[in-house]
């Protein structure tokens, strides 16, 4: 990998201590230009978490049935409300989706107790831009380059041979390891089932996805998000607009504090409320753009961030294997719609994105 991919441009300041100083400013980097700042209206509401039904709420796939009934064909019913989502949305929620509530709750509290901790604690895990492992709080190695008002902490969960060696895994709290390595087998076990909701929804074969994406060897990363409390929330993001660069992402949600914003079809930003406090909000990564040939779009979402609360949030990414090439499925080129998309590996897609930031879609 390029040489400029070693090390960070400058030194990192953590958020987290910028927050903790008590500046009533916050400093320039973090300002973002008037058109990429938040509502004041939706800042007031992201801070009052009030779970109101509302028209605009992001589709609820409801997966208590499909799990039920084992290994039989996929109920209409789920694969059209799917398609209707990716369509519309680019984004669901999951209830009964047959991850343990207690496990979610444990994994939550397990990442929050790292975050508190004094930085002093955490810098031992400090990330390089090489593999992103461990504790960051930028991406994109341009100097002097716009921040975001987020720390966070990646690893690689899968395959096995790209986990995320001993000395990147927070040994306080004792449990996150242990915790976070059984949360991302059940999430990926859930990733599995919705790649063949998602296959069916397109009219391919159940296991169509799974094996263009590389079969049983997919891999799987988190990215544990700790947004602290800022003084001007009004005029910085917690995570700029951005789509995700793998297959699906998985995110587990602060359950008191809003902050995922989505793009919606008419450019409009809408913030994300759960339905339930075990309610998985899934999104489509730029993978499935891809080989669904752009019938699924992965859409733009971002994060912003509040005065009064901090807030932590999980992101489980599915991602291809490494080396297989992506490219537009067969039976979703014809000669009306063409293949719009050259072959390209997820490695070589990964480096390009990293070493460019959160950028929109690029
Ligand atoms: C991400 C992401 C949203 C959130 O990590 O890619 O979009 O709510 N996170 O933290
Ligand atoms: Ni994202």
């Amino acid at each position: 990998m390029a040489d400029c991919m070693q090390e960070w441009p400058e030194p990192i300041v953590r958020v987290q201590a910028v927050a903790e100083s008590g500046l009533a400013a916050i400093p320039g980097c973090y300002v973002k230009p008037p058109r990429d700042r938040p509502a004041q209206q939706h800042l007031a509401a992201a801070a009052n978490a009030l779970r109101e039904p509302s028209d605009d709420s992001i589709p609820v796939i409801d997966l208590g049935e499909l799990l039920a009934a084992g290994d039989g064909r996929i109920d209409g019913l789920i694969t059209e409300a799917v398609a209707a989502a990716c369509r519309d949305w680019g984004f669901f929620q999951v209830v009964n989706h047959g991850v343990a509530p207690e496990l979610m709750r444990a994994v939550r509290e397990a990442w929050r107790g790292f975050f508190r901790l004094p930085i002093s604690a955490k810098q031992q895990y400090a990330n390089q831009p090489r593999t992103y492992e461990g504790y960051g709080s930028r991406v994109g190695v341009q100097k002097g380059g716009p921040l975001d008002w987020g720390d966070y902490y990646f690893l690689h969960l899968a395959p096995e041979a790209a986990k995320s060696p001993d000395k990147y895994w927070p040994t306080n709290p004792a449990i996150c390891k242990e915790v976070s390595e059984e949360y991302g087998r059940e999430v990926t076990r859930l990733c599995e089932v919705l790649m063949k909701v998602l296959s069916a929804s397109l009219g391919l074969e159940e296991a169509r996805f799974q094996e263009a994406f590389g079969g049983a060897e997919c891999g799987a990363c988190l990215r544990a998000n700790y947004y602290p409390r800022c003084p001007q929330p009004d005029l910085t993001l917690g995570l700029s607009a951005h789509s995700d660069p793998g297959v699906l992402t998985v995110l587990l949600a602060d359950e008191h504090v809003r902050g995922l914003q989505v793009r919606r079809a008419d450019g409009e930003w809408v913030t994300v409320q759960p339905v339930r406090d075990d309610a998985f909000i899934v999104n489509v990564g730029d993978q499935i753009q891809i080989l669904s040939n752009s019938v699924y779009k992965s859409v733009e979402h971002r994060v912003i961030v509040n005065a009064k609360e901090e807030r932590i949030s999980l992101a489980l990414f599915y991602n291809p294997k490494g080396d297989v090439p992506i490219a537009p499925a067969a039976e979703l080129v014809r000669p009306d719609r063409p293949s719009l998309y050259p072959p390209m590996t997820f490695d070589e897609y990964r480096v390009y994105i990293r070493k460019n930031g959160p950028r929109g879609k690029a």
